[in-house]
């Protein structure tokens, strides 16, 4: 296709509407494309699997964040949800960003308008912001610390006992932080829609049928399933858990996307996916969903949607960024 026309097309309805040839090899063209331009792939584990196989790298939030800030690539391309291309952006100024889809969004940075969010936080003028990472930049820029689900209790363990928080915008993550560390956090009302979908009924209704299994969860799910919990833990945490336990039958409590890793790395272990309450794909995630290989060919090929950001929102809501990357390194995580 003419580029001209191509990028007008893109414009005016997106990537979906654009033929790609069906005779292309789409793996041999991506990594064409990376040499070509010096890109890197980042990918997030509830990626559909074709695109996990094409990623440089695939991790949980912390992970990626920590790439997207040592990559020496001159095009980062995102396989995650548009909060943590943002990121990527904010740390990476000067390098473009892309984003397969640019409305693969999330429920739980949804559940929090900055505007909304800084009435709430200026009632509690003696609090500390804690925010997790899945939030838009300008959540971001309201916040003091930013943290992601495998560093939230260390980062609020460093903290001195009498320090006053509020967190957001995930209640269930805030609540077992809060659980975890005896501590009494201000907790704004957010949740993710995913991980709220599982049913404990057919949870436990599975674990009659493997009597052996063990139950791992993400914490951003309700307290009843944590509960049941056998680990609790980030995207990485449970893969690292399901490779190095003796067990071999795991009930999974997240999106479905992390079973693919899983699988892989422990052929011989079974991984059922946490049943939803009803009959829907309600465990993969909507916003994750939305990119597709196809989609990622075109936004390396074009390189367009690209994330793009006013310098000063940038640098707000880079020093809470800062601060996480400084206390995970001084732990070591
Ligand atoms: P992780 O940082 O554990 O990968 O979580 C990201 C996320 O969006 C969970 O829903
Ligand atoms: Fe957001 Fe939930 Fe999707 Fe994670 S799974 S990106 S928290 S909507």
């Amino acid at each position: 296709m003419d580029i001209n026309i191509a990028e007008s097309l893109l414009e005016k309805k997106g990537f979906l509407d654009m033929d790609i040839d069906p005779s292309l090899d789409l793996f041999f063209e991506i990594e064409k494309l990376k040499k070509e331009k010096n890109a890197v792939i980042l990918a997030h584990y509830y990626q559909e699997p074709d695109i996990q196989d094409v990623a440089d790298y695939i991790g949980d939030s912390l992970g990626l964040a920590q790439k997207a800030q040592s990559t020496k690539a001159d095009m980062i391309v995102f396989a995650g949800v548009h909060f943590m291309a943002e990121t990527a952006k904010i740390l990476n100024p000067s390098k473009k960003v892309v984003l397969p889809d640019l409305k693969a969004g999330c429920s739980l940075s949804d559940s929090a308008p900055p505007s909304l969010f800084k009435a709430f936080r200026d009632k509690y003028p003696d609090h500390i912001v804690i925010t997790y990472i899945n939030c838009s930049a300008g959540m971001k820029a309201l916040s003091d610390i930013i943290c992601t689900s495998s560093n939230a209790q260390k980062i609020i363990e460093s903290l001195p006992a009498d320090q006053k928080i509020i967190f957001a915008p995930d209640k269930n993550l805030g609540a077992y932080i809060n659980k975890q560390t005896g501590k009494n956090m201000v907790l704004w009302n957010g949740a993710c829609l995913v991980h709220e979908i599982f049913s404990m009924e057919k949870i436990t209704k599975l674990k009659v049928h493997h009597p052996g299994a063990k139950v791992i969860a993400h914490p951003e799910c309700e307290e009843p399933v944590l509960k049941m919990a056998d680990y609790i833990g980030s995207t990485s945490g449970l893969l690292k858990y399901v490779q190095q336990s003796k067990d071999s039958t795991f009930i999974v409590a997240t999106e479905a996307g992390i079973l693919y890793q899983m699988q892989k790395s422990c052929p011989d272990k079974l991984f059922i996916p946490a049943p939803p309450e009803n009959t829907c794909a309600c465990n993969d995630c909507p916003y994750m969903k939305l990119n597709t290989l196809e989609k990622l060919y075109l936004c390396m090929k074009y390189e367009k949607p690209e994330i793009l950001m006013d310098e000063k929102l940038r640098l707000a809501a880079k020093k809470p960024i800062d601060k996480m990357l400084e206390i995970s390194a001084r732990y070591g995580l």
